[in-house]
């Protein structure tokens, strides 16, 4: 068999992969796309007299599988997604109570870049897995089974739009005309006859705030909470600090911390090396990242061992500017045949500006001493 026609048919399905893109998960036909997704085709790991032999095209086509492949290396299980899923299916799974009890809210909040979005839809997938395994593709009464609505907000969404999304993601027919109050009933609608579940907002922070105390917001969501017979997850940064959930002793506040009782914060934190066990996973992650990468020249411990303390400074610890770094690493080091990962390569790539900034400061303790990345039993 030919180099091409072994690649040919995998790279079909990547394109289908790099499709799933957020807009198409703003539509219940994305969501299920990337819930049925089989595992990316991995490329095959080639020494380099492998790759000098090959022709042009099959060069060609061994290097675009490994372009895909190197820009979507995620997700992994990382501790922090492990335990955030934990977390999740315990308030969820409590949630399946009878009758119309109000359901507990989430509220995931953390920085940019700390995989919100990529951690709870690895979690969206698995429960939409279960629930059909378990339930059927269609309800009781004959209609589709949805168990995850995901709507996410982009910069300045009112609270009609916000509505509207839901509909968007089911595709209704009535989405185009109506008020907010109608959009809100046809959500409704939709829900329950989807039977959907779990209720993801992302990125709630664009939400449009109308006031500083967010009470209309906060009531809008109490109301979801009590009428929509579903899971709320709420995805944002800075969402305490807007007042979603915070207690206080006026009125407004005793509004506010209505939704507070009822809503779980939850959090994802950036790796930290300051502990023999945070070492221990940030060592793990590395070591998993290597494992993925098809580069001819890598070798054991080549992030693990020797790029450790180098990817800490500049990541400053933070999944999304760590894959960023790897993943554009990678794209050099075939583009330029280097075939592997090194610090002069790495140099050359640059990265988000809030990681950068972080760098120098950690860098210097780490080369100082002050400072280890690697867990001591690794040594
Ligand atoms: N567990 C993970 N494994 C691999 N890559 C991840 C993981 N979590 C996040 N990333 C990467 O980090 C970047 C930021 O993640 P994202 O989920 O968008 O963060 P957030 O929603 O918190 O801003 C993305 O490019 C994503 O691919
Ligand atoms: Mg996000």
């Amino acid at each position: 068999m030919t180099m091409s026609k072994r690649v040919r048919p995998h790279a079909e399905e990547a394109d289908l992969h790099s499709r799933l893109d957020h807009l198409t998960l703003s539509r219940k036909e994305g969501f299920q796309r990337l819930a049925d997704a089989p595992p990316r085709q991995r490329p095959e790991l080639l020494p380099r007299r492998r790759i000098k032999k090959m022709g042009e095209a099959a060069m060609e086509e061994y290097n675009r599988g490994r372009r895909k492949w190197h820009a979507n290396l995620g997700p992994l299980r990382t501790p922090q997604m492990d335990a955030l899923h934990e977390d999740l299916w315990d308030i969820f799974d409590s949630n399946d109570q009878d009758g119309d009890k109000a359901k507990g809210s989430i509220a995931l909040d953390a920085f940019p870049g700390l995989g919100k979005t990529t951690a709870v839809l690895s979690f969206a997938r698995k429960l939409h897995r279960r629930i059909l395994r378990e339930e059927g593709q269609f309800t009781a009464a004959g209609h589709e089974r949805w168990p995850v609505c995901r709507v996410g907000l982009t910069a300045n969404t009112g609270m009609r739009d916000f509505n509207r999304a839901i509909l968007e993601y089911y595709g209704h027919p009535g989405r185009f005309r109506g008020t907010a109050a109608e959009f809100g009933y046809r959500a409704l609608d939709c829900v329950l006859s989807a039977e959907t579940k779990l209720l993801i907002i992302d990125d709630l922070h664009f939400l449009r705030w109308r006031n500083t105390s967010g009470i209309e917001v906060s009531n809008h969501f109490k109301y979801i909470a009590n009428e929509f017979p579903v899971t709320l997850l709420m995805i944002g940064v800075g969402l305490e600090s807007k007042g979603l959930f915070s207690e206080g002793n006026s009125y407004e506040d005793a509004v506010l911390a209505q939704t507070g009782r009822r809503t779980t914060a939850l959090d994802l934190a950036p790796f930290t090396i300051d502990s023999e066990q945070g070492r221990t996973d940030w060592r793990n992650t590395l070591l998993a990242i290597e494992e993925r990468l098809i580069l001819a020249d890598k070798y054991p411990g080549i992030l693990a061992d020797d790029l450790s303390d180098y990817l800490f400074a500049r990541s400053t610890g933070h999944i999304g500017s760590l894959m960023t770094l790897i993943n554009r690493g990678c794209q050099r080091a075939v583009r330029t045949g280097a075939e592997r990962l090194d610090q002069k390569l790495l140099d050359l790539v640059k990265n988000d500006a809030a990681a950068e900034k972080g760098r120098d400061e950690l860098q210097q303790a780490l080369t100082s001493g002050r400072l280890a990345s690697r867990p001591k039993t690794a040594a």
